[in-house]
């Protein structure tokens, strides 16, 4: 684990060697449960430096340990990389007021910075790291010849210290851009919009957690401008949707020919919350299309877009669908499963392309790019949250009378 004759330079090349394998762990894990490829880390390269500190704190501990029967040290272990993944991330928000990752949801967690799950997997990591992979690196390194392991540690630091000072610049421009996209959002142009997001984008991919807080920021914009729209005539759009008075004439207009299409009438078929897909996606670009029309966006795509985004044919409480990944990927693979459909019978622009891709943001890591498909994202969730809602008083309601007529049964 430790070698007498090692010097500070065989520590830097060491911490380098475990930022990068932990950068090689993050990317993989994260890819995996995000189902495309992840720059992990904060950092512009490949190293994730708080794998490399962790490495480096089990070595040195691992120094007046030694002795000691493995069960202890694991647990020990465990907890020290634990305590180094809560330090950094109370660090991280303390000084950037970013939450990098959020533990919240996960049982047994403290203020989500560091979870038991986790623990168990930091411990178990350590017992891999000192039994199997850090014996023959150490061998290895202690082989090269002292001038490379100075020349490797010299250029690492350079390298490192550069590409930290910078990442720490964007970490916090990160905020000031949210910041001002929140405070601007209605008089910035669709192009300007996008050239932040897409300055945002490695971050919040490498740090999923930090998607919520755009959304957050947004959304509360959004729904402040959406808001005053519809306050003064929810009623009316809602007697719309409900059917109790006729969409405005112009909406058919702008849908007719995806609307008459017979693979679009299909969706009737298909179970959706309380409705058919069919019903759902029209709901979804009335509102939107209102609602836009309002703000003065593009509510010609925004309504388009809005019909197709569910553009899928199966029943997504069914898992068996050829083309749907098993169990719980529906929510993630949807949007993509709509726009490959969508793309096949109707000519779709930009923002209509944008629409169906990104309506599940934040699930999904990319957020949307045209304000049109912040809006529909609003949209639907307004409306199926709107749609369970009546689905749980009914469900009530029938309980409640079942109870009452068994009730007068046994009275009779
Ligand atoms: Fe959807
Ligand atoms: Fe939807």
């Amino acid at each position: 684990m430790f070698v007498d004759n090692m010097t500070i330079f065989h520590f830097v090349v060491l911490f380098g060697v475990y930022s990068f394998a932990g950068w090689l762990i993050e990317v993989i894990y994260r890819s995996a449960t995000q189902r495309m490829f992840i720059n992990a880390g904060f950092l512009y390269g490949p190293f994730v430096p708080i794998y490399g500190a962790g490495a480096v704190f089990i070595m040195l501990l691992e120094y007046y340990l030694r002795d000691w029967h493995l069960a202890p040290r694991i647990i020990i272990y465990g907890f020290v990389l634990t305590l180094l993944e809560y330090l950094v991330g109370y660090f991280f928000e303390k000084i950037f007021r970013l939450k990098l990752w959020d533990y919240s949801d996960s049982r047994f967690n403290l203020h989500g910075r560091i979870s038991f799950s986790f623990t168990l997997a930091w411990a178990i990591l350590a017992l891999v790291f000192m039994v199997f992979i850090h014996p023959p690196v150490l061998r290895n390194v202690l082989n090269l010849d002292t001038f490379y392991i100075k020349m490797f540690a010299f250029v690492f630091t350079a390298y490192f210290f550069t590409d930290f000072l910078s990442s720490v610049i964007s970490l916090t421009q990160f905020r000031e851009r949210i910041a001002y996209l929140y405070a601007e959002y209605f008089n910035l142009d669709n192009i300007e919009i996008e050239r932040i997001i897409d300055s945002l984008r490695r971050l919040s991919g490498a740090f999923p957690h930090l998607n919520n807080y755009i959304n957050e920021k947004i959304n509360t914009r959004i729904k402040s401008g959406a808001d005053a729209f519809l306050k003064s005539v929810q009623e009316k759009i809602l007697m719309e949707i409900d059917g109790r008075r006729p969409y405005e004439d112009e909406f058919y207009e702008i849908i007719e020919d995806i609307y008459k299409h017979d693979e679009f009438k299909r969706l009737k078929d298909y179970f959706h919350h309380n409705s058919s897909i069919y019903e759902h996606v029209r709901e979804v670009a009335y509102l939107s299309y209102r609602i836009c029309k309002y703000l003065k966006l593009d509510y010609r795509s925004a309504a388009r877009g809005a019909l197709l985004h569910d553009y899928f044919f199966y029943d997504w409480r069914n898992h068996d669908e050829p083309d749907l990944h098993r169990r719980k990927f529906h929510g993630i693979e949807h949007p993509k499963i709509a726009l490959s459909n969508a793309t096949k019978s109707f000519t779709l622009n930009k923002i209509e392309q944008d629409i169906i891709k990104k309506h599940m943001w934040p699930l999904t890591p990319i957020p949307p790019r045209y304000k049109e498909a912040f809006i529909v994202s609003f949209a639907d969730k307004y409306l199926s949250s709107r749609e369970f809602v009546d689905e749980f008083k009914k469900r009530i309601n029938k309980r409640l009378n079942r109870r009452v007529q068994s009730k007068k049964t046994d009275i009779n």
